[in-house]
This record gives structure tokens, C-alpha cells and sequence, in this order.
């Protein structure tokens, strides 16, 4: 089973992270969203809590199974399912495979489409930089183009933690999976439960034009919801709007506001 972080008791949540991350990026969920809900902040094989858990040959419906295995085994269908980026990913899989686990979808800085033809090389050039230098080669390049000018140096160094204590192995795997996945457009239609599509006004990776173009695919999603001062790590460099904005999506209260 998936190993997670958790926090909290009420609706489930379950927080599912982006590349090339862990339960960790939810700190400031885990810490300012618990009040009314119980927050589980899942690991993808190979990092974190999951690190005993082979990613070898992974692929993102790989990944969804494992997602519907911890809720099953948690015993919380449907839950909500939040996913950040490849975590957004990784949700579409999990709707397309195991509908009856999903509740209500959070989409944070994701996109539907799939990787052009440039951007499969791209995989491919980032997996032989880990290979050559493991994943600080790649955060060299990432990091400054995930986050927001606005944001502050304790987010960065945070950031900068998790790309280092991702095996390269993992890394290389997520790649791929990224790299092979489908186009979820088509999947948008189907999605039956509500949606809340949330981006960060700076983010450079899931765009303003991509977050419109899901809405509109999507029947049961409202206007998307623009986090200024965010980059593409949206709740871990604002995280008091972007509780605000799940908070409001799942209509559950404050208790201690
Ligand atoms: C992520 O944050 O998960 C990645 O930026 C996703 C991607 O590279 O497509």
C-alpha cells in the first residue's frame, strides 16, 4: 500500500503530488486545510513513504491503480482527489479506471492535453540529464521556472529538498510515465463529479489558455480559479487561497476561523 501523510478528520481528501515531489508539498494543507476534512497525502511509488515501492516500468494508469488501491484499502470511496501537475495526470487515470473511488476532482496546475512531439524529446533529454547527474541537474533547470517571483526563499529551499531526495530512478520513471500518457480530453466529457480547476497567475507550465480550454470540456467544472502571486506550485506558495478556494469547492467551513 501506498505510504501518505495525513492530518485532520471529516470528508477525505486525498492529495496527490506533482513532479518530482512528495506528501511534502501539501505541508501547507496538511497543516491549514484539516479543520472539517481528513487529509491524506499519498506518496507515488519510489519517494517518500512509498520509497520501498519499486517504480520501475511505471506508468501514470500504474500510478491510478496504486491511488485506488490506498483508498480502497482506506476504506473512503468516493473521495475527493486533489492532483498537482502530474498528480492531475494521475487523477484522470484514476477517473478513466476507477470512477467509483472519485467523489469530486481538485485539478491544480494541470493540463489535459498530452506531450507534443517536443515535449517527449524534452522527457527524454531531462532522463539522461538524471541519469548523467542525478535530479540536481534537473533542478537547476526546473526550479526557477516553478515558482512565482513573488514567492519567498523558504518555498524555493523546500522545492529544492524534495528534487534532491527523489531517487533518480523515480525520477527517470516519472518521466516516462509523463511521456507515454494519453490525452484526457476526451476523458473530460465523462467526468461526472464536481470540478475545481486551480492555477497560479504566474505559472508558466499549466496555462491560462489550458486551464480555459479544460473548463470547457469539462460539464461539471465552474470558471477556473486564478491564484495571484503563484507560480506553478500553487499550494505551497499560497496556500491560504488555495485552502480557500478547495475550501469553498467542498463547502466545508472553518470551524476555528
Ligand atoms: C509537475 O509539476 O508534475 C510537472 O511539471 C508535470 C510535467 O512536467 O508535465
Amino acid at each position: 500500500m501506498l505510504g501518505y501523510g495525513e492530518a485532520g478528520a471529516g470528508q477525505p481528501l486525498v492529495l496527490i503530488h506533482g513532479f518530482p515531489f512528495d506528501h511534502r508539498m501539501w505541508v501547507g494543507q496538511l497543516t491549514g486545510l484539516a479543520d472539517g476534512l481528513r487529509l491524506i497525502a499519498l506518496d507515488l511509488p519510489g519517494r517518500g513513504r512509498s520509497i520501498d515501492i519499486a517504480p520501475d516500468g511505471a506508468t501514470i494508469d500504474s500510478y491510478a491503480d496504486a491511488v485506488a488501491g490506498l483508498i480502497e484499502e482506506l476504506g473512503i470511496a468516493p473521495a475527493a482527489v486533489c492532483g498537482l501537475s502530474m498528480g492531475g495526470y494521475v487523477a484522470f487515470a484514476l477517473w478513466r479506471r476507477h470512477p467509483a473511488a472519485v467523489g469530486a476532482l481538485v485539478l491544480a496546475a494541470t493540463r489535459a492535453g498530452e506531450d507534443s512531439e517536443e515535449g517527449k524529446a524534452a522527457r527524454n533529454t531531462n532522463a539522461d540529464l538524471v541519469w548523467a547527474e542525478s535530479t540536481i541537474g534537473l533542478a537547476e533547470d526546473m526550479v526557477p521556472k516553478l515558482l512565482s517571483p513573488a514567492s519567498d526563499g523558504s518555498v524555493h529551499r523546500d522545492v529544492l529538498e524534495m528534487f534532491l531526495d527523489t531517487p533518480a530512478m523515480t525520477a527517470i520513471a516519472d518521466l516516462a510515465a509523463m511521456r507515454d500518457r494519453p490525452d484526457s480530453f476526451p476523458t473530460l466529457p465523462t467526468i461526472t463529479v464536481p470540478v475545481l480547476i486551480v492555477r497560479g497567475a504566474d505559472d508558466q507550465i499549466a496555462t491560462g489558455d489550458e486551464a480555459t480550454a479544460m473548463a470547457a470540456a469539462l460539464p461539471s467544472a465552474g470558471e477556473p480559479v486564478t491564484i495571484p502571486d503563484a507560480g506553478h506550485l500553487v499550494p505551497m506558495e499560497q496556500p491560504e487561497a488555495f485552502n480557500a478556494a478547495v475550501r469553498d469547492f467542498l463547502g466545508v467551513a472553518e470551524t476555528n476561523a
